[in-house]
Formats: C-alpha cells, structure tokens, sequence
C-alpha cells in the first residue's frame, strides 16, 4: 500500500507535535516532512521525544515542499497560514487548515486557488467531534429561532479573535439566515461595541482572561426560552486529533475550499 505523505506546518507546537506523534502509530499515513523556524536542520524525532522518527524539519515551506506530499497540514499562526496553503496549492499538495485566524477573503482567495489547480482545502476550525456536534446542533436550531449571538471564551494569551471555531460558526450559521437584531448597531445607546463583533451575520463576543482554557456558547433566545449549545475543551491536544486524522485521509477526494469536518463525515 502507498501511504500518505504529509507534511506538518507547525509540527513542533502543541497541536502539529499530537498530531504527528499519532501519525507515527498509523499504518497507512507517513511524515515526509515539517515546518518550524526555531528546529530547522532537526528530526522530528529528536524535538518532540519519538525516537527513531527522522522527519527532517524545514525552516521554509518552499524547503519542505520540495518533498512533495500529498497532504499539508497547516497548524502555524494566520500571519503565515495563507502563504503556505497557496504555496502548498500551487505544488500540487492538497491542504487541510487547522490554524485559526483566517478571514473570509482569504479563505476566497484560496478557495480560487484551489479552483484552479483543482486541489481541496479542507479548514475546520475545530476538529474535536463535540465541537463538530455543536456546529450541526447549531445549524438546526438557526432554522427556528433567528435571534441568536456566540461568545468565544478562550486564555489571556490567544491572540487571535474571535476564535476559529466561533468564526467557522458564524460562516456556517450565515448560510442559514443573518440573526435578528431588535435594535440595529447604529441605535445602540453606548459604545457599539459592546454589542459585540458583526461576523457574518452573527454578534460574536470574544473574552480573553486567565483562567480559561477554550470554549464556546452559541445562545439562541426566543421569549420567555432560551437554548445554549456550549462546547468546552480541556488542556491536552488530543481532542483534535481523530478528527486531522480523518481530514488528512480525505481531503483528495475534495476539489475547493470546503469549511468544517462534517464536510467528509456522514450523518
Ligand atoms: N482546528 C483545530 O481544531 C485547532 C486545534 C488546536 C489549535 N488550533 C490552531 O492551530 C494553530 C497552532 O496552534 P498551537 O497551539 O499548536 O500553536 P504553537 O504551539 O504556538 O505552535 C505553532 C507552530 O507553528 C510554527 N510556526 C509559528 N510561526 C511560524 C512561521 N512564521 N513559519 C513557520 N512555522 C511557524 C512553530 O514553530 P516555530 O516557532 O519554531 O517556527 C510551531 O511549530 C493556532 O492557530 C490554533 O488556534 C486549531
């Protein structure tokens, strides 16, 4: 059998080094290579604590696509994210997106690189299967109750805002219908802001503070009732990586940018 060659952008962080090391215990996926700036010129191996495990580590995406993978896993910081995705589009790599913090323009601008070079893109902002569940349950209640806001909780040092799940959330609850505003942002008395971020159609308030790991409520509001569809992660990665893994194995039979991971999962 010909496995899988992927190449881990952010191989060495918290979510790429989980993910690797169950990549390691797969029969049909091979690490061919992975990206960190810190470790360039290491193996794998020898960063994340898996001996025998010689994936070479590349400072650059273009130094690590020249191993040609099928799959590109990018696992870094927005700033970077987009460059990568496209480089890795471009030499021929299909492309699953776990970094948060990417906008609704630059997933247009990869979804018509993808277009073009007939290549899937496959960007969930939360593989954890509750989180996957909280989105669906989400979806269904958008159809009856339009009035409805997300707070995205995460720790104080999460730069970015709002968080990827709250955002594949709105993109997601935006092709349902715009939730309801009684009182438009421009008739607000106070600050607007306190009302929290438009996204898509959705108020989206992000709270950053010690204390919390990452989690987040979606709050549909009908009177007198309520529904709060609540998803929280604990500390460890492990959540996330069943669900790279399924992503990773079918990411090529997509063509296109395609959001969430109920995109390849059948319900
Ligand atoms: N979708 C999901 O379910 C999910 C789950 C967990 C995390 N995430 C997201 O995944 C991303 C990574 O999170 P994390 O907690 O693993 O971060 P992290 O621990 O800080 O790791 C970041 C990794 O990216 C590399 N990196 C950072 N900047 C880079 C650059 N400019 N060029 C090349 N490599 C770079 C780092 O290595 P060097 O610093 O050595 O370059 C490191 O290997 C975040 O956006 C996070 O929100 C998503």
């Amino acid at each position: 059998m010909n496995k899988l060659k992927i190449c881990v952008a952010g191989g060495t962080g918290w979510a790429g080094s989980e993910l690797a090391r169950a990549i390691v215990d797969t029969a049909d996926i091979e690490l061919v290579a992975a990206i960190s700036r810190s470790h360039a010129g290491k193996t794998l191996g020898e960063v994340i604590g898996i001996a025998g495990l010689t994936t070479p580590i590349f400072g650059t995406v273009d130094d690590a696509l020249k191993t040609n993978p099928d799959v590109f896993v990018e696992y870094t910081k927005p700033d970077v994210a987009k460059f990568h995705v496209i480089s890795a589009l471009e030499s021929g790599a299909h492309v699953v997106i776990g970094t948060s913090g990417l906008g609704v323009q630059d997933y247009e601008e990869i979804n018509k690189v993808a277009q073009e070079v007939k290549r899937g893109v496959l960007a969930v902002g939360n593989f954890a299967l509750t989180a996957v569940l909280l989105q669906k349950f989400a979806e269904m209640a958008a159809k009856y109750i339009p009035h409805w806001e997300i707070i995205d909780y995460a720790h104080a040092g999460k730069k970015d805002s709002p968080s990827g799940t709250a955002r594949e959330l709105a993109n997601r609850l935006s092709n349902v219908q715009e939730a309801k505003l009684d009182i438009p942002l421009d008739e607000v008395d106070g600050p607007k802001e306190s009302r929290g971020a438009r996204l898509q159609g959705t108020q989206v308030h992000s709270i950053r503070l010690p204390g919390y790991v990452i989690s987040v409520d979606a709050i549909f509001g009908m009177t007198d009732q309520k529904l709060i569809l609540r998803h929280e992660a604990g500390s460890s990665a492990e959540p996330y990586v069943s669900g790279a893994l399924l992503a990773i194995r079918e990411v090529s039979k997509l063509v296109g940018l395609h959001r969430g991971l109920d995109s390849v999962m059948k319900f």
